[in-house]
């Protein structure tokens, strides 16, 4: 029923993309939906858009999918990003980093004209941070920067996959900050930057447009 909802936030965002654009694909089991649905209307309806990727593992999808990748050195900016979130607040606040492609994923909403956001009805939340705030850091040094890491009131983990650590494309480590409740994301967002070691966070403060719900039984609406 959940996958149900997502697909349907998926296909409601890329009723936005338009012929000649430069799409930025995003990460994650909804974004998989909107590059499905990208590719389906490529072939439908002879959509002719470029797209960049978040991730290795969208990059591969794309390409299955027949969706041309264009190279940064060939573009100045997105036209419109399409992508999923762990969580959203009321002010289009997010979480995001879930699969670990934050860091990909927030240098391309950056960079986007348009940065539309698509969720579950369950990752609407009134106050961000029951999600754990995934945290990109370079493996240097690691111990140390995840001992500043717990100096904030949150409890870090590393990610861990069979045994080892998560490695992100860019062959960095995620820990997981279990915060709670985030009363003031902005002042986070500046004391996680301030920690030498911390790459990228996956607090995405105003930067999204359009959030996309799905629901469970069947609509979708705008927040
Ligand atoms: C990946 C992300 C995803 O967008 C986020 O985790 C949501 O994933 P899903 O669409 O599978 O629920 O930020 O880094």
């Amino acid at each position: 029923m959940i996958s149900k909802a997502k697909k349907l936030a998926a296909e409601k965002a890329v009723e936005f993309v338009q012929g000649g654009m430069i799409v930025g694909l995003g990460t994650g089991s909804t974004s998989f939906f909107a590059i499905h649905r990208i590719a389906e209307r490529m072939k439908q309806e002879g959509l002719n858009i470029r797209a960049v990727s978040s991730s290795t593992s969208s990059e591969e999808l794309a390409l299955q999918l027949g969706i041309p990748l264009v190279p940064f050195s060939e573009i100045d900016s997105i036209d419109l990003t399409i992508d999923g979130a762990d969580e959203v607040d009321g002010e289009f606040n997010l979480i995001k980093g879930g699969g670990g492609a934050l860091l990909r994923e927030k240098i391309l909403a950056s960079n986007s004209r348009k940065f539309i956001v698509i969720v579950d009805e369950s990752k609407v939340v009134n106050r961000l941070g029951k999600f754990p705030l995934p945290v990109e850091i370079v493996p240097f040094a690691a111990e140390l920067t995840i001992k500043r890491l717990g100096k904030l009131p949150c409890t870090p983990e590393v990610r861990m996959v069979h045994g080892k650590p998560f490695l992100t494309d860019n062959g960095n480590w995620i820990v997981d900050c279990h915060f709670g409740e985030i009363a003031d994301p902005g002042a986070l967002s500046r004391q996680l930057k301030a920690i030498a070691g911390v790459v990228e966070h996956g607090l995405f403060l105003a930067m999204t447009d359009t959030v996309a719900v799905g629901h469970t039984d069947g609509t979708t609406r705008f927040l």
